[in-house]
């Protein structure tokens, strides 16, 4: 055994250690060094230190994986382990089941219902009309006065609210008052059900019998944003909607927003309506109302989006709109995204024009595109991720498609571009079934920048953010895991959101308080 050989076999696995720590690039050269002697050295059994020490190397790779925790986090996360081990040996393991069937197994689950009570930093990608629960929008907005319904011809249904009888919608049955309705009905449970099966996704029925295609179930997502369109745009609704959607993810342990808001036109019971401004102010106003009862809520900002389906200069109008937001309410307008389904959208690059306004006009107005939200590979809507970093977009919206695109995924890299991934909602939507099998695995493996969002929770039955973060956790996160990971993804969710680096270190500093409590509140 030559010399170089035997000293590099006795680095002990301590060394090693520390070194990963201090100086992970210089751990690689040296276990690079070391699998060289073997294959030049001939000796049959691998060492066993050497084994350790790369499984360690991989370990400080991941996602958190440089943490130093303390003791209290330590033990913390051996009773997570010792939980996960035991949910992955169930025969029904949830993450491997679509989210529908597993989600009261999700209920019940003890790693969830601590992941509920941890602090989880922002939610950054969230959709303002499947913010909140159906069940709400059921019991409370159909239950208020002059709430009229009607069914179309395909059986979704639509709604508004009228102190006279509204004018007949094309292609729906006539107008129903819902009191009028109810108050004939001793049992009003199987039409509250039947109104909610239209307002969400979630099903008690098999999934993959009822949404049998991605082309199905975006049809069905649009009917359900259509039929809520009339509850959600009503004045009164609106405002309290929102308010309660802010209750779920506070009551969540969420303690920042970042909002996709469409900002449409809202309507009053005598059918005047508010415009874009007001709508905003508004959003300001119910979130200066939350934060006042709830002072360890940091607040919500708003990206404002349109649909991807518009022409261009519909979108040159909206980005000019966007820019003059941003003016008017510096503090609150975070930047401009595009909504709608990308496969069945126009892609980035089709609206270049218009996107590259903000840049020739001189304002800084942030990008947080939605992009490969697609498993269609090589198609023009497939380059969506390199237009939208080349348009220097802030985050990304999913980044599904991204591991198959070596540029893109070392561009945001480089550029700390966070993917915000959505793994319920990628799972409904039909682009992975196990999420054992969803692409952030090997992002998390080795801290590719992310942020876990839940992206429409209402539409999905699901609430606030831990679901998303169970799933992420315990599915592709599988085993390997641990308490350094899910402390990273919240300081991510700050570290990576739209707020000044000053604000980051105030919003981080609430965070560590909320963090230290739940560690010592729940660790053994
Ligand atoms: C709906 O919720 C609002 C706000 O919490 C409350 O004031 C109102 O009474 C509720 N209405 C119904 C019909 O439940
Ligand atoms: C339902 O009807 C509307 C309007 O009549 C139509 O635009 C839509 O495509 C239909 N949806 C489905 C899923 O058939
Ligand atoms: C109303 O009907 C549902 C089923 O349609 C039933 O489960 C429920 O018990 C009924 N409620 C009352 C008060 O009878
Ligand atoms: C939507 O509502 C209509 C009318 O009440 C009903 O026939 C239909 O079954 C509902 N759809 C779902 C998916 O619940
Ligand atoms: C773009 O769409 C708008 C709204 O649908 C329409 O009024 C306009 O004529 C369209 N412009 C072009 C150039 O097609
Ligand atoms: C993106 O940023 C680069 C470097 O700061 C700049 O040169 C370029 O003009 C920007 N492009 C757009 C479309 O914003
Ligand atoms: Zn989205």
């Amino acid at each position: 055994m030559s010399p170089v050989k035997s000293q590099l076999l006795t680095l002990s696995r301590e060394t090693m250690a520390g070194l990963l720590q201090q100086r992970p690039h210089a751990a690689v050269a040296c276990l690079l060094l070391l699998l060289l002697c073997y294959l030049t050295g001939g000796l049959s059994i691998p060492d066993p230190r050497q084994r350790e020490a790369l499984i360690q190397l991989e370990a400080s790779m991941q996602t958190g994986g440089q943490m130093v925790l303390t003791d209290a986090e330590q033990r913390l996360d051996a009773l997570l382990f010792k939980m996960k081990r035991e949910e992955m040996a169930m025969a029904d393991f949830p993450p491997a089941m679509h989210f529908f069937k597993a989600r009261s197994l999700i209920r019940t689950s003890p790693i969830f219902q601590l992941l509920q009570k941890m602090p989880k930093g922002g939610a950054l990608h969230v959709h303002d009309f499947a913010m909140a629960s159906v069940e709400w929008l059921v019991k409370n907005a159909t239950y208020r006065p002059h709430c009229y319904m009607c069914v179309t011809d395909n059986q979704s249904i639509r709604f508004i609210f009228s102190s006279r009888w509204p004018k007949a919608l094309p292609h729906c049955s006539p107008w129903t008052l819902l009191e009028t309705l109810r108050a004939k009905m001793v049992n009003t449970t199987e039409l509250d059900n039947s109104i909610m099966g239209n307002l969400t996704l979630f099903t008690d029925q098999d999934p993959e019998t009822v949404y049998p295609s991605q082309d199905f179930i975006w049809g069905r997502f649009e009917q359900c944003f259509l039929a809520l369109w009339g509850l959600v745009t009503y004045a009164p609704v609106f405002r309290d909607y929102y308010y309660q959607g802010l209750t779920e993810f506070y009551t969540d342990n969420v303690m920042y927003l970042e909002l996709r808001v469409l900002l449409p036109e809202i309507y009053e019971l005598d059918g005047s309506t508010h415009d874009t401004a007001w709508t905003l102010k508004t959003y300001r106003d119910v979130t200066r109302q939350f934060t006042a009862e709830h002072p360890d809520f940091y607040g919500t900002r708003f990206i404002f989006t349109i649909h991807r389906g518009v022409n261009s200069s519909v979108m040159t109008g909206a980005v000019e709109q966007a820019m003059k937001l941003q003016k008017d309410f510096p503090d609150i307008i975070a930047g401009f995204d595009m909504v709608g389904r990308e496969d069945s959208g126009r892609p980035l690059w089709y609206f270049r024009d218009a996107l590259s306004l903000p840049v020739e006009r001189g304002v800084a107005l942030p990008f947080f595109f939605h992009a490969g939200e697609t498993d269609l590979e090589g198609t023009e809507v497939d380059q969506n991720m390199l237009d939208a970093l080349l348009l220097n977009t802030s985050r990304i919206g999913h980044g599904f498609a991204l591991v198959r695109h070596p540029v893109a995924k070392g561009l945001s890299r480089k550029r700390g571009v966070a993917m915000e991934v959505c793994p319920i909602s990628n799972q409904v939507m039909k682009l992975v079934k196990d999420l054992r099998n969803h692409p952030a695995a090997a992002l998390l493996a080795e801290n590719h920048p992310l942020v876990i969002s839940s992206d429409d929770p209402g539409m999905f039955g699901a609430s606030g953010l831990s679901y998303d973060f169970y799933e992420a956790f315990v599915g592709f996160g599988g085993i390997k895991s641990n308490i350094g990971t899910i402390k990273q993804l919240a300081i991510n969710s700050i570290r990576y959101s739209s707020f000044t680096p000053k604000q980051q270190e105030e919003v981080l500093a609430l965070w560590q308080r909320k963090w230290d409590t739940f560690v010592s509140e729940n660790a053994p």
